[in-house]
């Protein structure tokens, strides 16, 4: 087992390092979960000397970490942090930043962190291969052939994986030849979230739910990840993606396979992972004539005049989507997934809605919250008080466990999680490389029949729940 020596995050003046990255990693070095000289290397193109760079460093982390920030632990963390400045598509530099890590003694186990536009990857694998081998032989350390350049040094990359099948798998091909299977780490940060791992241990731990969780007794189920918040400065990423490649092909099709999957081990990440891919491979094929029922498009009004979006943009910000699971557990079951931007609330949840017992009785719901709050609420039948014993009344039972102080300091924010889970070379909580392929796959070809036989874009004003034929 190789200790952690640590993390070189590309891209690390963008937003996910500053925002997500490194509050992530000041909390897993408040709570003692990073070795004692674990280095945290930052790169970017700028002209920061190493205390600008920390200085900005604090200022994001003050705002955006989950444990309380205090000067004394950040002095600390400060320690840890390095700048380092190249240009990632500069071949020749790449060698400056080997020595650097060597240096900074980080070489074996390390992760590197592709913070960075797809379009990058493949020149830093190069950049860093290169230098590794030449380091290697320099170092005089055994293995230089083939892929041991780099090591059992990890990558992770951050999604989008490609913006269809065929550039997904360039990506993923290409990675390959640079680094070894067990250590490309594909990041979903949805799956580092703590009410989306819950799901299982709610639906497999208790028997009022483990027994009805079928087509004999759900009527449907739904999941909705709204936001209030636009494209702001990622716009020109997003013009060339949309909601569907954006959210739906990863985040939301992850929370659907968990909620649908059969039972698996919790402690076998392999295991999950085939459960997961069974649901992928069982969505029932959409129908060249159906598209319209099963897919629609919005786009916020106002999204053409944002800064780097095509005036003339059918890009879209909002997707509702019917998916059918075609197996003995779902057959006929509808799953509906919404998503969108500029909405009128930030909310993610799961609703499943149970089948009425009789005519005129509400149907049970179980609302799984992922955010902002957490918790599980179900809505259940009683007789209403009073002497009257046929009138029936709905009412609720909440569990917020975000509420809970404890539970709030215990729960780890999801990159703290994953970036964690890295470490420990525990791959449950990443997506798979078969589900990426199963789901472009599915999506590709719904893209290709809506902008065959449909290409319908509906708009709808911010700060509203959406196009309203999405309901
Ligand atoms: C990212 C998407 O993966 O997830 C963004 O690219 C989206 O467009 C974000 O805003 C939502 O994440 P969260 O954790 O804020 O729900």
């Amino acid at each position: 087992m190789i200790n952690n020596r640590g993390i070189v995050i590309f891209g690390g003046t963008g937003d996910l390092a500053y925002r997500k990255l490194f509050p992530a990693l000041y909390n897993l070095h408040c709570l003692g979960s990073l070795p004692k000289d674990y280095k945290i290397v930052g790169i970017g193109r700028r002209e920061y000397t190493e205390n600008d760079y920390i200085e900005i460093i604090n200022a994001w982390t003050k705002e955006f970490s989950r444990l309380q920030y205090t000067d004394k632990d950040f002095n600390d963390f400060r320690k840890r942090i390095k700048y380092y400045k190249m240009d990632m598509n500069n071949m020749q530099e790449y060698n400056g930043l080997v020595d650097f890590i060597e240096e900074n003694k980080m070489r074996d186990g390390l992760i590197y962190y592709y913070a960075v536009s797809p379009s990058l990857f493949g020149p830093i694998s190069k950049g860093l291969k290169s230098a590794n081998c030449l380091a290697r032989k320099e170092y005089n350390v055994n293995n230089t052939s083939d892929s041991c350049c780099m090591g059992d040094t990890k990558v992770i990359i951050e999604k989008p994986f490609g913006k269809d099948l065929e550039s997904a798998k360039e990506i993923y091909n290409n990675l390959k030849s640079y680094f070894k299977d067990e250590n490309i780490y594909h990041i979903d940060h949805y799956l580092g979230k703590e009410m989306i791992i819950n799901i299982m241990t709610l639906r497999f731990a208790n028997a009022i739910f483990k027994g009805v969780w079928n087509k004999d007794f759900i009527e449907k189920i739904d999941i909705n990840v709204y936001e209030t918040v636009g494209v702001d400065s990622r716009a020109g990423y997003y013009d060339k993606s949309g909601a569907l490649a954006d959210m739906i092909q990863n985040h939301l099709f992850q929370i659907m396979s968990i909620v649908a999957m059969e039972e698996a081990d919790i402690s076998d990440s392999q295991a999950i992972k085939k459960a997961q891919s069974n649901v992928f491979k069982s969505l029932k094929k959409v129908r060249d004539d159906e598209i319209d029922e099963v897919l629609l498009m919005g786009q916020y009004n106002g999204y053409r005049n944002e800064d780097k979006v095509a005036p003339n943009s059918v890009t879209e910000t909002y997707v509702a989507m019917k998916l059918e699971i075609d197996n003995d557990r779902w057959r006929g079951v509808p799953f509906y997934l919404r998503t969108g931007k500029k909405l009128d609330k930030r909310e993610s949840e799961v609703v499943v809605s149970f089948k009425s017992t009789s005519e005129g009785v509400a149907g049970n719901n179980l609302i799984i919250k992922i955010q902002p709050d957490e918790g599980v609420k179900l809505n259940f039948n009683i007789k209403k008080p009073g002497t009257e014993k046929k009138i029936i009344e709905e009412v609720e039972m909440d569990f917020c466990q975000s509420c809970i102080l404890e539970n709030r300091i215990n729960t780890p924010e999801a990159y703290e999680r994953l970036i964690k889970a890295c470490m420990d070379s525990d791959r449950s909580l990443f997506s798979g490389w078969e589900q990426i392929e199963i789901s472009w796959n599915f999506i590709n070809r719904i893209l290709d029949l809506y902008k065959k036989n449909s290409n319908k874009l509906y708009f709808y004003e911010p700060g509203t729940k959406g196009p309203k034929e999405a309901f």
